[in-house]
């Protein structure tokens, strides 16, 4: 069939027919976006502008709307359906899917190891596939002639739900497997699952439409596929990886799972990069300790991760115990949640002076260290999870950050649980406690001049490492200087001199003289900290990176008028108000200029303001530069309004090449696009071509 000659094969896009030729028009169309939807939502490597796929979709469907009989189910415009009129079907596995044996301590592992080699009665070490223990849902995914046909849960493990309709949604799923020849029927298994950002976004649009938040992206990923309305599925930014297979008819089993995921991966189905083959149980106790250690930086959720011995055969031989393969074994993380009591709730007063009401918790192990403290966020949070004082709770703890109280336990509340009160004076200066009525956050209004927990919490803040990045100057030293009224305001940090340091507790010489060099290296800092440093209420990092790379000097920020502030990127109506309400406050621009006396020094720039000699143009940056790096030129493109795309398609206007520049240079020469080298670029920018 002429439609399906495209979507079925080879990588390589074809030739591009005209609108002539409707059926091959279409069929290139569907390659091209599932391309491009698998660099997008598999490989986070977009491929072409938003805007350009949006226009190859709606081409795709009004060939369709037009000549219906070239509509194909795996069409990338069919994945959203619609409401269903009845409840998920079950389905029946022709393979179970089974369950793994769970592993906690090194010696788990370590007999794990020694039972599979028992096993084989094999002298030699064994090889082992490791890869991530997802926290997600199991799925499982037939493919019949490379057709995704019908996608079910695991559910009791011989028989699941039938979540076709959702399933197609998910963009990284592919509707057709890219392979020019797919087996008959095969079983894909893996993981559906939520990244932890997609999960943030989620909540906050459940939270602003009164909906229900999801505690956890296993949840929310169940809950999402559990929808009767595809519709509401497709919102949601799902994400799949596979690690398994269940029915195969038409094609031979890979000899191993590595080669198995292998084979997957080249017929463009998600595998994650996060696996390895290693040797024996020290190679596999190497992995989890890997693992461990990049866990927070990833993406998504694990909770551990699974060890499979890599050889078919041997797998085979292994065979399984009761529901769960003897030659495969899950090694969990320690858990990261625990049950405690709450002894009290007190509040804690932040530099910006937001009051956070924080349990008092009996000391409890969670996630390998002992929790004592707990935000619960603000009195809104308190309400609505009705914790009181004397309750049963759940504790979360997840690598650096602040451990939360999650849910009290009903049957186990007593019966005088006190609820806790907002107090209406700061606990540290006394000043009137006042909330705002459209916030959340309930402030100390004493202000840093009044109140030493915002004084404390600003200093800190200010030599924070993101910020000034004063090096031994931590909460215990601030602490003391603030309590002794040694210092008030950060320009006083650079007044200090060794010997008041050195007198302090917990300080000797050495100490005092480290923290006065630290000082002294601070002076010299960036624009972007340094704005930073100054803990502008709204204005994080990257805000303070926007604000200096716009402005390039300080004088120039601190005479900016609330319309010029809103134009940079980044800073919207209430940043801007905060930063000028801050400026504006004679005493911050005081500390402002002790601290320009005291030395602290950048480099300034002149911003011409106005003019955007690249604005509208695409700039596509590929090969080596001789003088300037990537990141510089891309400022340079980016600064004079400029945007930079990562490859090349008709609608760039100019390609920048250095030395070994590839499939970019030559897709421009091509196009026609214009090709410049580092001095002609630098020309263009001295010289810009009128608007
Ligand atoms: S293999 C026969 N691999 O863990 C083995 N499972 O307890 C079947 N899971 O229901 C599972 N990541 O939801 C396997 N890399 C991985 C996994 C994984 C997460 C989940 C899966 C399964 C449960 C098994």
């Amino acid at each position: 069939m002429q439609a399906d000659l495209f979507s079925a094969g080879s990588q390589t896009a074809p030739e591009e027919p005209d609108a002539s030729d409707p059926p091959a028009r279409a069929a290139w169309l569907r390659h091209e976006l599932n391309r491009h939807n698998y660099a997008y939502h598999v490989l986070d490597d977009p491929t072409v502008p938003d805007a350009e796929y949006d226009k190859m979709f709606r081409e795709l469907q009004d060939i369709e709307a037009i000549h219906p009989e070239l509509l194909v189910h795996d069409s990338p415009t069919q994945r959203v359906g619609a409401l269903a009129l009845t409840p998920f079907p079950q389905v029946t596995h022709t393979v179970p899917m089974l369950s793994l044996g769970n592993g906690f301590e090194d010696d788990d592992i370590v007999n794990f190891d020694r039972r599979v080699r028992d096993g084989l009665e094999s002298l030699q070490e064994v090889e082992y596939a490791t890869e991530l223990k997802f926290d997600g849902l199991a799925i499982n995914l037939r493919y019949e002639n490379g057709v995704l046909v019908e996608a079910a849960t695991r559910g009791d493990g011989y028989t699941g739900e039938n979540v076709t309709a959702n399933i197609r949604t998910v963009q990284a799923i592919p509707l057709r497997l890219q392979t020019a020849h797919p087996p008959a029927l095969l079983d894909i298994r893996g993981e559906v699952m939520m990244y932890k950002a997609d999960l943030a976004k989620l909540n906050a649009r459940q939270r602003e439409a009164g909906g229900k938040e999801f505690a956890n992206p296993r949840n929310a990923a169940a809950g999402s596929l559990r929808q009767l309305d595809s519709r509401i599925t497709a919102q949601r930014t799902l994400r799949f990886f596979a690690y398994g297979i269940g029915g195969l008819e038409g094609a031979d089993m890979p000899a191993s799972h590595s080669a198995l995921l292998d084979w997957y991966a080249s017929m463009n189905v998600p595998v994650c990069a996060e696996r390895a083959v290693v040797k024996d149980a020290a190679g596999l106790l190497d992995f989890y300790r890997r693992i461990g250690e990049k866990r927070e930086g990833l993406p998504y959720e694990i909770d551990g991760v699974v060890y499979k011995v890599n050889r078919a055969d041997q797998q085979r031989q292994l065979g399984f115990v009761s529901r769960a393969p003897r030659f495969a074994i899950a090694h969990k993380f320690p858990a990261q949640e625990a049950l405690t009591t709450v002894q009290d709730i007190e509040v804690q007063v932040g530099r910006t002076g937001a009051i956070t009401p924080v349990a008092r918790l009996a000391p409890v192990l969670v996630g390998g260290v002992t929790v004592t403290n707990a935000t619960l966020h603000n009195e809104d949070e308190v309400r609505r999870k009705d914790i009181r004082i004397g309750d049963t709770v759940t504790v979360r703890r997840a690598g650096d950050v602040i451990p939360e109280v999650l849910a009290y336990v009903p049957e186990m509340r007593p019966a005088d649980a006190r609820q806790f009160v907002m107090p209406t004076a700061c606990p540290v200066c006394g000043s009137p406690v006042v909330r705002p009525e459209d916030e959340a956050v309930a402030r100390c209004s004493g202000g840093w001049v009044k109140c030493a927990a915002q004084r404390k919490g600003g200093l800190l803040h200010f030599v924070s490492r993101r910020a000034m990045d004063i090096e031994g100057m931590g909460d215990q030293l601030i602490e003391q200087l603030v309590d002794k009224h040694i210092i008030t305001t950060a320009a006083d940090l650079y007044k200090l001199g060794f010997r008041a340091l050195a007198e302090l507790d917990r300080m000797a010489d050495k100490s005092a003289q480290n923290v006065m060099a630290a000082l002294e290296k601070s002076k010299s800092t960036t624009l972007a900290r340094f704005i930073y440093a100054l803990g502008i209420r709204h204005v994080g990092e990257a805000t303070a990176k926007e604000l200096a790379r716009h402005f390039g000097n300080l004088d120039a920020v601190l005479v900016a008028s609330e319309e010029q502030l809103l134009e940079v990127a980044d800073v919207g109506p209430v940043v801007a108000t905060s930063i000028r309400n801050f400026l504006d406050d004679t005493m911050n621009a005081e500390l402002i200029e002790q601290l320009r006396a005291a030395g602290v020094h950048w480099p300034e720039h002149v911003v011409e303001s106005t003019p955007k000699p690249f604005a509208g143009k695409t700039f596509v940056l590929t090969g080596t530069l001789p003088t300037l790096k990537r990141d510089e030129a891309a400022a340079k493109i980016e600064v004079a309004g400029g945007k930079v795309a990562g490859s090349v398609s008709k609608n760039t206007h100019y390609v920048v090449a250095g030395e070994e520049a590839g499939s970019k240079l030559l897709k421009a020469q091509e196009l026609g696009v214009a090709v410049l080298d580092e001095e002609g670029f630098l020309n263009l920018l001295a010289n810009p071509p009128a608007a």
